[in-house]
Order: structure tokens, then C-alpha cells, then sequence
């Protein structure tokens, strides 16, 4: 039988919807389902677990899952033995520690005898500790955020992303503790097989990657100022240059950094370029 990996991913939440297009993306076809636990992949060696987050770090590391597909903040608050095999730069958000809004922050020394709510007693405890600051934690696992309101808690640690959960709290995030993102992992004793499937997955995910906020550029330049509209181009290697049909005139190809944009198109057109066009990359490989 031909040998399959399986990936944990979660079943809904905050990183479900970018699992599953991450997957698409590196062209994974899944035979949809969505109600189902697992999920076979139609054209690649690949099953797809459905879990929720808090459980896809254990089962990696136990190996009912091979990979997986989960916030770092899971990762660092289960402790389980799993590699990270790639940051996913996607779900990125923050775990945070925060106070009433009215109150005045005076520094850590702010949580010292204080009872903070979290669903990261882990990472919370380990922070406590290594700035010597003596907290009570009160472990909840969810809505986290409307513990000081209630009178739970005086503060709370959670992940913040846009923050908006904490405006209408009335709180304040006061500490970055840890940035987070969604992060592939995988059990550290993969089989050959299943590393060789690994390592193209990952491939692909990279190529991906490597497109976001990158732009095929293309434009017309007269042959005399080809030279000095290349210098503007900050381009991967050197674009390329190919003649025009008409007289005196070439084309120039290559890949811009989106926030590079603006400030480029006006200095090319300074230097003589026409016809500019950009063009949406969707997978470079290298
Ligand atoms: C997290 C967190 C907050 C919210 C913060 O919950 O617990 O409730 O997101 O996001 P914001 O800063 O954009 O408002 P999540 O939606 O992950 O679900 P959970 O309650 O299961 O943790
Ligand atoms: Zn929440």
C-alpha cells in the first residue's frame, strides 16, 4: 500500500479556513466532506484529520497524526515533543497580557499578588516565573476576556490579534509575551517515506510563499534607457530584455515586491518606460 501522511488541521476557528487554503494552494485536492473527521487527498499521499487546536500538538506528538497544522501558541503551551517544520507566516497574533483600561500601568510589578485569567496557564506560568513576579492564575478556557468585568480576575492573558475583543472588554493589552503564527509541525520520528512527502509539501508551500506580495512586472522601454530602468529594478536575478518589433525598443520582464510599487512605477516612468503592466504571481520555484 502506498504509504500516506496524515495532517492535523483544525476542524473550525482561526486557522481552519487558511489550513485548508494553504492545502489548495500547494495543490492539494481534498474530497471535501466537511462534517467528516478525516479526509482523503485525491491526488496526493496526504490524509486530512480534522481536530480541534488544543489537540493537534498531542496528537503529533503521539503520532495519530503525522503533521500538523496549528497556532505556535498551542505549541508552546502543550509542551509536547514536535518539530516545528515551517513557520506559516498566516494567523499571526499575539499572547498578551491585559488590565482594565482605567487602571494605570505601572510595569510588570503591576501583576504582583494580582489573579490573572488565561487559557495559557503554561506560558503565563513560565513568563511569571522568569520576571520573579508572584500571580495567582485562574485557568478558564474560554472567554477569557470577560473575567475582570465579572470580577474573576484583575487581569488576563490571551491571544490578541486585531485587539477588538479587548476594546469592547474595556482592557488594555499592557505585554507582549509571545508573537504567534500558525506553524507547521511534525512528529520528530517520521518514517522515510513520510519525511520524503514532508519535504515536498513543505516545497511547495515555499514556492507559494515565495509569490506573496511578489509581481510580474512587464514594460517597454526605449533600448537607451534600458539600462537605467533595469538599475530600478530591484529584481530576483537579472530581468529579462526582449526587442520590440518596432525600432529602438524593448520589453522588460521581471518580479516586484508589492510595497516596492508605487515608488518604483513613478521613478520607471520618469525614466522613460511605457506600457507598464504587473501581473499576479502565484507560485515561484527556485
Ligand atoms: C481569541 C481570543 C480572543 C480573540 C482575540 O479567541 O481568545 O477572544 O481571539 O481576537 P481579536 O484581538 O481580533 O479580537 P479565538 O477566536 O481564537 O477563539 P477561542 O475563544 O476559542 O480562543
Ligand atoms: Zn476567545
Amino acid at each position: 500500500m502506498e504509504t500516506k501522511i496524515r495532517i492535523a488541521i483544525q476542524t473550525k476557528g482561526r486557522l481552519n479556513e487558511d489550513s485548508v487554503q494553504l492545502l489548495k494552494e500547494a495543490g492539494i485536492k481534498m474530497v471535501s466532506g466537511k462534517r467528516k473527521l478525516i479526509s482523503a487527498a485525491k491526488n496526493f499521499p496526504m490524509e486530512v484529520l480534522f481536530l480541534r487546536d488544543d489537540d493537534i500538538p498531542q496528537s503529533v506528538a503521539d503520532g495519530l497524526a503525522d503533521i500538523g497544522i496549528v497556532g505556535l501558541n498551542e505549541v508552546l503551551e502543550k509542551k509536547q515533543n514536535v518539530n516545528i517544520a515551517k513557520e506559516l507566516g498566516f494567523s499571526r497574533c499575539r499572547v498578551s497580557l491585559a488590565i482594565p483600561k482605567s487602571d494605570e500601568y505601572t510595569g510588570l510589578n503591576y501583576f504582583e499578588s494580582k489573579k490573572i485569567a488565561t487559557s495559557y496557564p503554561v506560558i503565563l506560568q513560565d513568563f511569571l516565573t522568569e520576571k520573579k513576579i508572584d500571580a495567582e492564575i485562574h485557568e478558564i478556557s474560554g472567554s477569557v476576556e470577560i473575567a475582570p468585568g465579572i470580577g474573576l480576575a484583575d487581569a488576563i492573558f490571551d491571544i490578541v490579534s486585531s485587539g477588538s475583543t479587548l476594546v469592547s472588554n474595556r482592557l488594555k493589552e499592557v505585554e507582549v509575551v509571545t508573537p504567534s503564527e500558525a506553524v507547521l509541525v511534525a512528529n520528530p520520528e517520521l518514517s522515510e517515506e513520510k519525511q520524503a512527502i514532508l519535504d515536498e509539501l513543505i516545497f511547495r508551500i515555499e514556492s507559494v510563499q515565495r509569490a506573496e506580495g511578489k509581481k510580474y512586472i512587464l514594460l517597454n522601454a526605449p533600448n537607451d534607457k534600458v539600462d537605467e530602468i533595469i538599475a530600478l529594478l530591484p529584481g530576483m536575478k537579472s530581468p529579462t530584455v526582449l526587442p520590440l518589433a518596432e525600432q529602438g525598443w524593448s520589453s522588460v520582464h521581471s518580479v516586484l515586491n508589492e510595497n516596492d510599487f508605487w515608488e518604483i512605477i513613478g521613478k520607471l516612468k520618469a525614466a522613460g518606460a511605457q506600457g507598464i503592466l504587473t501581473i499576479p504571481i502565484e507560485k515561484m520555484i527556485m
